[in-house]
């Protein structure tokens, strides 16, 4: 019995397995990431049918063992190999390929042949070993084998399939030419009572051994695979069984009057009075008398990982899906009709009868997909017809594409316009736009809004082409509207039609208060000169809410701007036609249809994890959570291309995700394509965990961005929520892959000058060139980045460092912080004085009291209550081979190991900013509090850089369907080079 633990900052982690949801709420600043140990269970091998396979051989949350200090820490992917307890009384043991039990028929064929079901139920998809297993299947409950079956399900779609296969009654059926038989129909092991009963029968002789050979020859395949004396059911008594005691194959069946052919679609009996949609793709009889029918399932939107959130969807819509089995013939209710409709945004299904349904994307439960049914003439009952469900495999494959290597990255014609909201200071757009320049994509952020005015400054600072607005998104959105009109207004709805007329304002331009005066200018009266911004809110705080100019007056200086509603601008008529006329040109604002893409981080402070007064029943209801809203209020207006939303993984955690479903489900109501990853900040590069939330849009016609895989190995240190951990971007288990080694904290800072805590330098120089390949790209000028320079030009010694400057620390915490030793794990704990127990709790040493120069004691009461006085953290350094937790806005070096590994402070702006991968060019505006939050709120530019690269892919078409892409080599370190522009497409 063994198991271990995964390093917290870089000491034994704090012990506080079973306190870990507790903790990350209670704990501030932590951003929900409290670290926490992880039990890893100790994989053994065994063989199974001549495979060898993996499984737990203990698991534990006893503390004693999850202290155990992990002699490995580097995991290859996050829940990859260790997989961890997400609460004391159901730990979730880990094994990738366990859940193929040695007992189960259901096993890969020795042919590596796909088994009969879609990728979605197939158990193994042997002709990619292991690699399309999801991360799901690896967890079992309390240690009970979750069916392999259904690895990629949602609980709702387990319990859907449940009430599908649920029907079981004594019937009498008429069985083709048989005469009439009484059977028991199994077609699960659910043994509810249907009370419906019918006659249900095929039709017709059965097909030539041929012709079924041909069409359906897995099941024959499959059939003839098993071994004597085992059963003919695979997966028996599980949601998706197979049955392959097949005897012939039939084209019709007869059920209760109605005729049915393959390819049509059937009401299908469910749980009670419910009735599931389905498309009938085979008839068979089985050795044992018995009349299947092989369905392919549609789901409702409320069915889908959506859930409740999507009850205001269409109820005659539905969702295509691979998902297949096997069923009794008597589960037939009726025949329905299927409309397949174009992808379309903003349809309205006024065109289809209420008895009908229609289906205009495909959704898979990997990565909650909703995709485009690729075309109108890429019928779905083409679709239905394939023979064997393995060939459905490549449309929900999530296993990589090869890597796709841009020849000469050469730069695509077409510029597209970024919206960045709730922008910070552009992070997540910063990357995206060197991202896909990468894909030979141009992205540039053109608008970007935030309510932080020292964020839009250091957004402004860094991104001089961006039109940045220090406004909320809620006003924004009423400008957008506003402007919209105006522009309809001035513009006459025709940009061809703009009036060439300039107003000479003379005798409609002045103002006096708010009275507008049409005579000469009199003594106390101003004259407008003209109009030089909008904005909608109350920027001068009059207490007045709206539409507002800023008014340059004549005579007068840009300082003596002020801003004027536009109800006294009414004789100001010219200047507001000139002021739309040039902004609609230089599209100060976009217009609808203008931005390309749009993305964003609402915040959800309402559900953030360090918030204890969140509302956790309700929290779209939480004012604090309205942005995700006013967000998607946003996305509906302007109708981009792309959208691409970040949020914290609490929005999958908190209200049964119900921020996460609503999400997903306004993109989907729009018509949008959608698909949400987790990824971790680490696994592309990074010396920080961080784990993140994305969502993908992408219009009908447009092809839906891929998640990238990991370029990097990264440590972990805590999970997603379990309901969502197969949406987590990585590898799957067995899926070959070439992971660079973690980046640790050496890797990232250890080239810059030694400062002290007592720094205040604005600026200064290196005085070691780069050591390390994050350190060189890192380094890189914007120009070097960009491609507008060849890299390297710039010498390091005339190089400016800006930000390498720490948060000044009280004095006492200083002195305090002079007692922890340089060295690995050094904290609080090794202050004089400390005493701790077996327990682990710390207590104060009365013989030992140490006082500080202003006569305080040298432990500060706290650390005695913080954690219930079990924590490592106050006053921890992080160590050179450490990754850290999380960079969050603010470094509490009460809270967080937040210290530098040899010298007495915290870490600096830069050190932070690096470990956001924002490169050293990159400059942040406010005082020292502002600019680390800024740094913390953002998104880590090395993986926003990672999806613009996906976006750029997608826009060019040059994508796979899958859910996930493979990076190019190198791709964390790499800046395009000259060459790769020279010649455009
Ligand atoms: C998580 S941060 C976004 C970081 C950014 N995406 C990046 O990568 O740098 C959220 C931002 O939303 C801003 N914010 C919060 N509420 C807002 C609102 N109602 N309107 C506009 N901005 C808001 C905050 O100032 C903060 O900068």
């Amino acid at each position: 019995m063994s198991s271990t633990t995964v390093e917290v900052n870089g000491t034994e982690s704090d012990t506080l397995p079973l306190t870990l949801h507790a903790l990350r709420s209670d704990f501030p600043d932590n951003d929900g990431e409290s670290p926490a140990t992880v039990p890893v269970p100790v994989l053994n091998s065994s063989l199974v049918n001549g495979e060898s396979v993996q499984t737990p051989a203990s698991f534990t949350t006893d503390e004693s063992i999850v202290t155990t200090k992990c002699s490995s820490p580097k995991i290859s992917v996050p829940g990859e190999v260790l997989e961890r307890s997400t609460s004391p009384n159901s730990p979730r043991l880990s094994s990738p390929t366990a859940l193929i039990d040695a007992t189960s028929d259901y096993q890969q064929s020795p042919e590596n042949k796909p088994l009969p079901s879609s990728p979605i139920s197939s158990p193994v998809t042997s002709e990619r070993g292991n690699a399309g297993r999801s991360k799901s299947e690896r967890l079992t409950q309390n240690g009970i084998r979750r069916s392999p079956r259904l690895r990629g399900e949602t609980t709702a779609d387990r319990r859907k399939l449940k009430r599908i296969m649920s029907c079981e009654e004594e019937v009498t059926v008429q069985q083709g030419n048989d005469s009439c038989k009484k059977i028991k129909l199994t077609a699960s092991s659910n043994k509810k009572q249907s009370k419906q009963k019918g006659v249900s029968f095929f039709v017709g002789e059965p097909v030539t051994e041929h012709e079924a050979q041909e069409r359906w020859g897995w099941r024959y395949e499959l059939k003839g695979k098993i071994r004597k004396g085992r059963s003919w059911v695979l997966n028996a008594g599980g949601e998706d069984e197979v049955h392959v005691n097949v005897v012939c194959h039939y084209l019709q069946a007869d059920v209760n009057g109605c005729i049915f052919n393959l390819g049509d679609c059937a009401h299908i009996k469910g749980e009670g009075k419910q009735q599931h949609v389905g498309r009938i793709v085979e008839f068979f009889k089985t050795s044992d008398d018995k009349s299947y029918f092989r369905v392919q399932w549609f789901f409702r939107a409320e069915d889908t990982v959506m859930k409740t959130a999507a009850a205001l969807h269409d109820k005659n819509r539905l969702f295509f899906s691979t998902l297949m089995n096997d069923n009794l013939l008597e589960c037939i209710v009726s025949k329905v009709k299927v409309i397949e409709k174009a992808p379309m945004l903003g349809f309205q299904s006024t065109s289809i009868q209420p008895s009908e349904y229609y289906c205009d994307m495909e959704y898979s439960v990997k990565y909650s997909t909703f995709r485009s049914l690729v075309t109108a003439t890429d019928s779905l009952v083409a679709r239905c017809d394939l023979t064997t469900p393995s060939s459905l495999d490549t449309n929900n494959m999530t296993i990589a594409t090869a890597p796709l290597e841009i020849s000469g990255c050469q730069l695509y014609k077409t510029e597209l316009a970024l919206l960045d909201l709730y922008a910070g200071c552009g992070g997540m757009s910063t990357g995206l736009c060197l991202g896909a320049k990468l894909s030979g994509v141009k992205l540039v952020t053109r608008w970007a809004i935030d309510y932080h005015k020292s964020a839009c400054d250091s957004l402004k600072l860094n991104h001089p082409e961006t039109e940045v607005r220090h406004i909320t998104a809620e006003d924004f959105l009423a400008l957008l509207k506003e402007w919209e009109k105006l522009c309809k207004t001035y513009l006459l709805d025709d940009p061809d039609k703009i009036i060439e007329t300039s107003c000479d304002g003379e005798n409609e331009s002045r103002i006096n208060g708010s009275s507008l005066l049409e005579t000469d200018v009199a003594p106390g009266e101003y004259e407008v000169s003209s109009l030089v911004d909008i904005c909608y809110g109350d920027p001068s705080r009059t207490g007045q809410h709206g539409l507002k100019f800023k008014v340059r007056w004549k005579g007068y200086d840009p300082s003596d701007d002020t801003w004027e509603p536009i109800e006294a601008l009414s004789d100001c008529q010219g200047h507001i036609q000139d002021f739309v006329r040039s902004g609609y040109k230089s599209k100060i604002l976009p217009c609808p249809g203008d931005a390309d893409v749009i993305c964003g981080g609402p915040p959800c402070q309402g559900i953030s994890g360090y918030n204890r007064f969140r509302n956790t029943d309700d929290p779209l209801n939480d004012e604090r959570n309205q942005q995700i809203i006013v967000f998607f209020d946003i996305v509906k207006f302007l109708n981009p291309k792309y959208v691409l939303m970040e949020n914290v993984a609490d929005i999958l955690r908190f209200d049964k995700a119900s921020l996460g479903r609503y999400a997903l489900s306004r993109l989907v109501h729009m018509n949008y394509q959608a698909r949400l990853g987790i990824m971790a900040a680490g696994s592309y590069g990074l010396p920080q965990f961080r784990l993140r939330v994305f969502l993908w849009g992408a219009h009908p016609n447009e092809k839906l961005p891929q998640f990238p895989l990991p370029t990097h190995e990264v440590i972990v240190r805590y999970f997603p929520p379990a309901e969502f951990e197969q949406n987590t971007v990585a590898y799957d288990e067995g899926q070959p892959r070439k992971l660079q080694e973690a980046i640790v904290l050496r890797d990232a800072i250890s080239d810059l000058p030694a400062v002290t805590s007592h720094e205040t330098r604005e600026e200064m120089t290196y005085d070691m060139p780069p050591e390390t390949e994050f350190q060189k790209y890192i380094r890189l000028t914007k120009d070097e980045l960009t491609g507008s320079v060849p890299k390297g030009v710039t010498d390091w010694k005339s190089s400016v460092l800006t930000d390498h400057r720490p948060y000044k620390l009280s004095e006492d915490d200083f002195h305090r912080l002079c007692h922890v030793p340089r060295k690995k794990g050094a904290n609080f704990r090794d202050f004089p004085g400390i005493i701790v127990r077996a327990d682990n709790t710390v207590h104060r040493d009365p013989a030992k009291e140490v006082l500080l120069p202003s006569g305080r004691p040298l432990i500060p009461d706290y650390v005695f209550t913080f954690e219930k006085g079990k924590s490592k953290r106050p006053f921890a350094r992080v160590w050179w081979d450490e990754n850290v937790p999380t960079v969050v806005t603010f470094p509490n070096l009460h809270s967080q190991a937040a210290v530098h590994p040899e010298q007495d402070r915290v870490l600096t702006l830069r050190e932070y900013a690096r470990l956001q991968g924002f490169p050293d060019h990159y400059r942040f505006c406010g005082n020292v509090k502002e600019r680390y939050c800024q740094v913390g709120n953002a998104v880590a530019v090395s993986v926003s850089k990672t999806l613009g690269y996906a976006l750029g892919m997608a826009f060019r078409k040059l994508s796979g369907d899958e859910a996930l892409m493979t990076l190019p080599s190198d791709f964390a370190f790499r800046a395009p080079s000259l060459d790769d522009f020279s010649t455009p497409l």
